[in-house]
């Protein structure tokens, strides 16, 4: 199974998902969606309609560990009221893959059949994950059922664009997972964040020297996608601002946060002067690079042109997180981190401080990037913490999504 964004999180364990499955060639899909909750510790149980298990068997969703897994409203071993059980348990109940024909019944409250009657039953969050032909999910009555859904609150994640299984084209595939493990984790989290707006730097920086060459570093932007989704996932209006990454898979962003891709550091500090007055809140995790080469013109620099070696000169960057903190409105909060080379994290603590103060930050993270497992590219971090109050923490080596939930508590207490 592919990597998705959070699935190494701790946060999650012991929540319950109830997982309705209906009768698509998407079905398959929804066996990696179980897994990925699974992996997470969070309980899950399903419904398999009746044309679902027409493609997938539902020992097949007992052996990923879904408990318990309902297959019709009349059962002979079935509880007399297992259609109210996951109204009981359950944290969120999801679709996916959703029907045309289910999502009528959930639209007109028809209790037909076992997962329409438990979604009835079910007051909690209902995310819907439809797939079907292109055709059939352009038709009014589709879009009315849609529509009426989404307004009682429910959570559509609409389908993709792309061939469908009868060769037809157009927008009727199931969502990406990573869209829909996202959208049940967000109705999971808690919604501290909720109608703030947040600005998150992440990734490393370009400087180029030549048309083709550039200075920079080795950040993979994980830690600033986990804040992004972190964010998105606790209700916040995320705007990503990234260096060069490549947002597949662990660095995943959903389609609801918006994404900025820029190169060098001062194109990001332009980008964030720009976006910073709409926003109440800046999380800065990118390795911004301190200085720039001088470049030394657009066409490829040859070697023949300097056989001896050649210097290059370097100017100083605009630090994007001092300047901001420092033109800052007070209710506007702001996250920093510090990239150190020391032995010990104790040792991070009175730097960590210096660098909260000087920069003006809230908050402030200091890694070791001498240390493999934290800081560059890994999937891991150990963090010192420091906030303006004089609160200071060190936090134990655990995942960057785990890291990134915890700094947000902090912030979210400014
Ligand atoms: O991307 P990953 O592979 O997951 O790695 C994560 C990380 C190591 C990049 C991340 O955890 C981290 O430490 N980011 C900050 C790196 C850095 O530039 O640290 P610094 O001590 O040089 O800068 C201090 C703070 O000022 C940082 O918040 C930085 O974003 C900011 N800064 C620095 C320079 C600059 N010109 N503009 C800035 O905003």
């Amino acid at each position: 199974m592919t990597e998705l964004p959070f699935d190494n999180s701790t946060r999650f364990a012991g929540k319950r998902v109830h997982l309705g499955i209906c009768g698509s060639i998407a079905c398959y899909r929804a066996a990696d969606l179980l897994r990925a909750w699974r992996k997470l510790n969070i309980h899950v149980s399903a419904t398999i309609t009746e044309s679902a298990q027409r493609f997938v068997s539902p020992m097949l969703f007992k052996s990923l560990g879904a408990m318990p897994v309902y297959e019709s409203m009349f059962a002979p071993d079935e509880d007399v009221f297992a259609h109210l059980e996951p109204g009981q348990h359950a944290h969120a109940m999801v679709v996916a893959p959703t029907s045309a024909d289910t999502l009528a019944r959930l639209a007109h409250g028809n209790a037909s059949d076992m997962l329409a009657a438990q979604a009835l039953a079910f007051d909690g969050p209902l995310i819907i994950a439809p797939a079907m032909n292109p055709r059939m999910w352009d038709n009014s009555a589709v879009k009315a059922n849609v529509a009426v859904l989404r307004e009682r609150g429910a959570h559509i994640v609409a389908p993709g664009h792309g061939e469908a299984a009868c060769g037809d084209t157009g927008f009727g595939r199931m969502a990406d997972l990573p869209e829909i493990f996202l959208a049940v984790l967000r109705a999971l989290s808690p919604q501290d964040m909720k109608g703030r707006k947040a600005l998150v730097t992440a990734g490393p920086t370009r400087e180029p020297w030549d048309g083709f060459r550039y200075w920079s570093n080795p950040s993979s932007g994980l830690m600033g996608a986990s804040l992004a989704v972190c964010a998105f996932l606790r209700g916040a209006e995320v705007t990503a601002l990234c260096g060069p990454i490549n947002v597949t898979g662990a660095l995943f962003l959903p389609d609801e946060v918006r994404r900025c891709a820029v190169e060098s550091a001062r194109e990001m500090f332009d980008a964030a002067q720009t976006l910073w007055p709409r926003m109440d809140m800046g999380i800065f995790a990118a390795a911004v690079a301190d200085f720039s080469p001088q470049s030394i013109g657009q066409k490829k620099f040859k070697k023949s042109e300097s056989p001896e070696g050649f210097t290059l000169a370097f100017h100083p960057n605009p630090d994007i997180l001092e300047t901001l903190a420092h033109s800052r409105k007070s209710e506007q909060k702001v996250l920093g981190f510090a990239a150190e080379t020391v032995s010990t994290m104790q040792e991070l603590l009175p730097m960590a401080a210096a660098k909260l103060k000087r920069k003006k930050a809230d908050v402030l993270a200091a890694n070791r990037v001498n240390e493999p497992a934290a800081g560059f590219c890994a999937p891991t971090n150990s963090v010192a913490v420091v906030d303006s109050r004089g609160r200071e923490e060190i936090w134990p080596m655990q995942s960057k999504a785990d890291v990134a939930w915890d700094l947000c508590s902090w912030l979210s207490q400014f």
